[in-house]
């Protein structure tokens, strides 16, 4: 896949654009610490030898943090949220991707790091009062109790830039330009879900069912089939094999819906405590969900179908899928 060439002159940056904030010129020991980070939540990916790749991007997410030019304000947001107990699946799924084509997962950081900044956005503004007004995330309260409407507000929204700047700072600018054309498709479409989600508009002349599909597809479904592309770009760069990426572009559509599945049956079925986010929100919110449109029985039959369509979508891949089956297998009965 041939990446658009972006002129070294135009990564320079900092020269039109004048710093801000009020520590620019102090020294890193002297702003605010960064927040401790809490282990991530129990979920697939931990106990399957996943939570070192997790932990991996926490430490690069931490280290761009603390050089991202912010005020201390809105950097303590941004940990908040960025940096806040959760699977960190997105990464996972990147780093995964990468080494499923025979690369070293360390050239799938950056990528790691971006496609979390842009799920902990979605998350912050998923939350907000406007959205579905809630008040626990990852076990915490939400940004906005935390933070304030506001602060929360542009926090998600210097998430969405600074996963672009992530992006941008790598070394090989071809690859940073495809890799953004990715990140900003799949942000977009995760954005465009949330207007399903929130507001309808979805489409004409589908059946309930479909509707859904597209919901779910849209909102969860494309920032995960992102995470498998972009890691398997970072892996094969420059020579893209396109089987190969096709083979993971289908395993993250399936997991994608799977994964919102599960989401909408944790809602019925798990506590807050347990999942650390509030529970039994879809219905009285009139979400669109599985449960509610299929029952739980046929919910779970679904997930069956769509791991096995995941695990299947990697035969291409032959050794190199094992570790993204089985943390399918793992997403497929995740509680949490
Ligand atoms: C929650 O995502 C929102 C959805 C897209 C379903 P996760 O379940 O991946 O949340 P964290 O990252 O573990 O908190
Ligand atoms: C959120 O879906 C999808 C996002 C893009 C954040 P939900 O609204 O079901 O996610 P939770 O249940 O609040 O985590
Ligand atoms: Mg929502
Ligand atoms: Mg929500
Ligand atoms: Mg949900």
């Amino acid at each position: 896949m041939p990446g658009r060439r972006i002129p070294a002159k135009a990564l320079s940056g900092g020269v039109l654009i004048q710093d801000h904030t009020d520590h620019v010129n102090t020294p890193h020991a002297q702003r605010a610490a960064p927040v401790r980070v809490a282990p991530s939540a129990a979920s697939p990916v931990d106990g399957s030898g996943f939570a070192a790749l997790a932990r991996e991007t926490d430490a690069y997410i931490g280290a761009f943090l603390r050089e991202a030019r912010l005020p201390d304000s809105l950097r303590e947001a941004v940990e908040y949220s960025a940096l806040a107990p959760g699977k960190r699946l997105r990464p996972v799924l990147a780093l995964l991707a990468c080494e499923s084509v025979g690369s070293s997962r360390e050239r799938a950081l950056p990528a790691a790091a971006a496609l979390e900044l842009i799920h902990a956005f979605s998350l912050v503004h998923d939350d907000l009062p406007a959205m579905d007004d809630d008040d626990l995330r990852r076990g915490r309260p939400t940004a906005h109790v935390r933070f304030g409407e506001a602060m929360a507000i542009l926090s998600g929204d210097a998430m969405l830039s600074l996963a672009f700047q992530a992006l941008g700072e790598q070394g090989d600018a071809a690859l940073a330009g495809t890799l953004t054309l990715e990140l900003s498709r799949g942000t977009s479409a995760m954005i465009a879900g949330q207007v399903y989600d929130t507001l309808g508009g979805v489409g004409e002349g589908l059946s309930d069912h479909e509707r859904l599909v597209r919901i779910h597809a849209h909102k969860t479904g494309a920032l995960i089939r992102a995470a498998c592309r972009m890691g398997a770009i970072c892996g094969m760069w420059p020579d893209i094999d396109e089987n190969r990426l096709h083979a993971l572009s289908a395993y993250g559509d399936a997991i994608g819906l799977m994964f919102q599945i599960v989401d909408d049956i944790l809602d019925v079925e798990q506590t807050s405590e347990h999942l650390g986010k509030r529970t039994n929100k879809d219905e009285t919110a009139g979400k669109a969900t599985y449960p509610g449109l299929l029952g739980l029985d046929a919910s779970r039959a679904e997930v069956e179908r769509l791991r096995r369509a995941a695990a299947e979508a990697l035969a291409p891949l032959s050794g190199g899928g094992v570790a993204l089956t089985s943390l399918a297998d793992g997403l497929a009965v995740r509680t949490k």
